[in-house]
């Protein structure tokens, strides 16, 4: 996530940079920026957040950012044509054994605010959310429910009143109210070709997260506020409703661009933060200097072990973060309980861009946290290496002693046709992994655990293109391979599973009486397709 985060990783941005534009999962369309349909992606992810929270009971510790909104895209109180599934489609892609979901829609709207805004706002990522089971209670306001009953939700949720006008005052600085939705708030008139689902917006800028609506509201001018202030049915003018309720005074006190981003940041932060008792968050997400993206071992025939990867450097110099100019490891054996070794230093600018081989660089511009560059190392180690230090600055943690060979591991899929109807789809795993031999000693099997998305082919997304939240969890299953035989130090063991269906899977974990490897949480494995 500090990856997504700090990198403004593609694909996850692509929905929301800029930030007029839309992706609909639903339909499979391409991004448009803006559509002609008046929807807007980060509207849609920062308007998710609170139809998922506000349900929260904080003093029975229940409800919350849980993503149990992906159980309640029926309910009329979360009207809003695609806004549910779109977005839960889109983030499900990046749910694994170690991402919930939930943490993926605090990231969402995280990553909205400021592409929306440019600024680096004050909400920080913190993580550690736990996916519900089931739908959550119902109750979302509704722009017809009054103001005594908003603010009895809002309190349970834990917001008094004033934090309840801030809440609305700021989300709806973004986006607007569809004509399609609620067809008695939002005139027909609004619907052009241009603006197919009717949008009328909160405010003149709905794709910038500013305070804008805040001065039109209170001036009169521009958009007055939007539907919900100034709409023809009284009954709907729930904003009005709500920002009258202390006098306009919380309304007032946003007036200024920097109470405006300082006030939201907080009852942002607030309503991202709001998660069962049962769930501790993590300390926020610090983007990190240094980072190893990636790596992988190799082991080769005459038993030589060399690990290569992606070392991250965020350096905030306005140009190309140099190559760290020292790479060193660290190993423990039982003579020698501390020790390290130095490798030659990194190569120099190549002008590499993303998704280019390794041995070269890349250099880009993280718009929050300054530039950073990408490096490949590529190295020989020993089996008792136990860290990798980047200029004497940073360690990252490595264990050898067991792991997923992944050069000699693959992953295809076979798609029988039955007729013009039907077809079998079967994924077929062949795994290899290898242990130090002096640990594995003469053992015939190795074991191995499967990390997977849903319970199977049921949950195949394509098939409804709804999302489905039963989908979402990843199952563990279990499984061992078959020893082939010693290279160097090491055992190398294989095996093959095949499932009925896309498999889901997310990581492959394997290990040896409790000696386990870092799991594969991007298996990295090619996908092959063979229709037979
Ligand atoms: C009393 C509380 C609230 C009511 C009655 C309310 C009502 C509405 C309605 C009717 C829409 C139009 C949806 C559509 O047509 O697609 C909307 C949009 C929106 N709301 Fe709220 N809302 C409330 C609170 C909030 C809060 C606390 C947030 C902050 C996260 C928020 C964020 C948004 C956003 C960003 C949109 C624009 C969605 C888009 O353009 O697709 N709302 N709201």
């Amino acid at each position: 996530m500090e990856y997504i985060l700090v990198e403004q990783a593609l694909p996850f941005t692509i929905p929301i940079s800029p930030c007029n534009n839309f992706v609909d999962e639903v339909d499979s369309l391409p991004p448009s920026a803006p559509p002609n349909t008046g929807e807007q992606s980060s509207a849609e992810w920062v308007r998710l957040i609170f139809h998922d929270f506000i349900t929260a009971d904080v003093v029975a510790g229940t409800g919350g950012l849980d993503a149990s909104i992906g159980f309640e895209s029926e309910r009329a109180e979360n009207i809003g044509k695609h806004f549910i599934n779109d977005t839960l489609t889109f983030f499900d892609v990046f749910v694994n054994a170690y991402v919930s979901l939930a943490d993926m829609i605090a990231l969402g709207a995280i990553m909205s605010l400021r592409t929306c805004s440019g600024l680096n706002a004050e909400t920080e990522l913190k993580v550690g959310r736990i996916d519900a089971t089931k739908a959550g209670p119902s109750g979302v306001p509704q722009a017809f429910t009054d103001l005594t009953t908003t603010l009895a939700t809002f309190e349970t949720a834990g917001f008094n009143q004033s934090e309840a006008i801030t809440a609305v005052a700021c989300g709806h600085s973004l986006g607007g109210v569809h004509y399609v939705n609620f067809l008695s708030i939002v005139g027909e008139d609004v619907v052009t070709i241009n603006n197919t689902d009717g949008v009328s917006t909160f405010d003149s800028t709905p794709d910038v997260f500013d305070n804008i609506v805040i001065k039109e509201y209170l001036a009169g001018t521009g958009k007055c506020g939007g539907p919900l202030v100034i709409g023809s049915n009284v009954t709907t003018r729930s904003d009005l409703r709500l920002f009258q309720s202390d006098n306009n005074l919380t309304i007032k006190s946003l007036l200024s661009p920097d109470d405006f981003h300082t006030k939201c940041g907080y009852i942002f932060q607030r309503m991202i933060d709001t998660v069962p008792t049962a769930v501790t968050l993590s300390e926020p997400v610090v983007p990190q200097k240094w980072k190893i993206t990636t790596y992988d071992y190799q082991l080769r025939q005459d038993g030589t072990l060399s690990i290569s990867g992606n070392i991250r450097y965020l350096c905030d110099l306005g140009l190309n973060c140099p190559a760290p100019s020292t790479l060193s490891y660290t190993f423990a054996t039982l003579n020698e309980p501390t020790g390290t070794f130095s490798t030659l230093p990194l190569p120099t600018v190549q002008g590499r861009v993303p998704g280019d081989t390794c041995g070269s660089f890349f250099s880009t511009d993280a718009p929050f946290f300054g530039n950073f560059s990408s490096y490949c190392f590529s190295n020989n180690i020993t089996s008792s290496t136990t860290a990798i230090i980047v200029q004497n600055e940073y360690s990252y943690p490595l264990f050898p002693s067991v792991f997923v060979a992944q050069s000699d591991s693959s992953i295809a899929q076979t798609i029988t046709i039955i007729n013009d109807t039907s077809f079998v789809l079967n994924t077929t795993l062949k795994l290899s992994a290898a242990a130090l031999t002096w640990i594995v000693k003469d053992a015939k099997t190795l074991d191995v655990v499967f990390y997977q998305k849903g319970p199977g082919p049921a949950c195949q997304q394509s098939v409804s293109n709804i999302f489905n939240m039963e989908c979402t969890g990843i199952t563990e299953s279990e499984g061992s391979l078959e020893r082939l035989g010693t290279v160097g130090e090491y055992t190398i063991f294989t095996g093959t599973q095949t499932w009925v269906g896309g498999a889901g899977l997310q990581a492959v974990q394997v290990g040896y009486q409790g000696v386990w490897s870092m799991s594969v949480a991007t298996l990295g494995l090619v996908l092959n397709t063979t229709v037979v």
